[in-house]
């Protein structure tokens, strides 16, 4: 895996009779300043999103509601991380190929990012991420 690994990450949990509470910041519980947020819902059953890598781009992944998987790759090996509970979430560092999967009925994705939105930070192609990775250039 990188040198940067990617890891779950516990956050705040206030247990409340009249609802439970949790909550992020940046560069105390995740390591990186939040340029970003946007979300994955109504996902159909047996899709897929994601299947790419990002140069720069670094996310905190959590399941608000329902359940998923996030698949991250190295080049050299995949792990799968599960996502079911809105009080911990999956910090992917840059330079890791990564797929959501097996989203659960109404569930509900959040990605806070460490940058804006750049198409030329996307790398789509896993061949061409293989030849990166091997050449040391993410
Ligand atoms: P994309 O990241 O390609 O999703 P996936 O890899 O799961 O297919 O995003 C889908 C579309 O949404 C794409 O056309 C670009 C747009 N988009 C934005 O405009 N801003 C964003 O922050 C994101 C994540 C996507």
């Amino acid at each position: 895996m990188n040198l940067i690994l990617p890891k779950i990450i516990q956050l705040p949990k206030f247990l409340d009779s009249r609802g439970n509470l949790s909550f992020v910041e940046q560069l105390n519980h995740i390591p990186f300043v939040i340029r970003r947020t946007y979300w994955l819902y109504d996902v159909p059953g047996g899709e897929c999103r994601g299947g790419h890598a990002y140069r720069e781009n670094q996310e905190f992944i959590v399941a608000l509601s329902g359940s998923f998987d996030v698949v991250i790759d190295d080049g050299l090996e995949k792990k799968i991380f599960t996502l079911n509970r809105s009080y911990y979430g999956l910090y992917v560092p840059q330079g890791l190929w990564r797929e959501m999967e097996n989203f659960s009925t109404n569930s509900l994705a959040m990605v806070l990012s460490s940058t804006e939105y750049d198409i030329d930070d996307y790398i789509r192609d896993y061949d061409e991420f293989l030849i990166l990775k091997k050449d040391g250039k993410i």
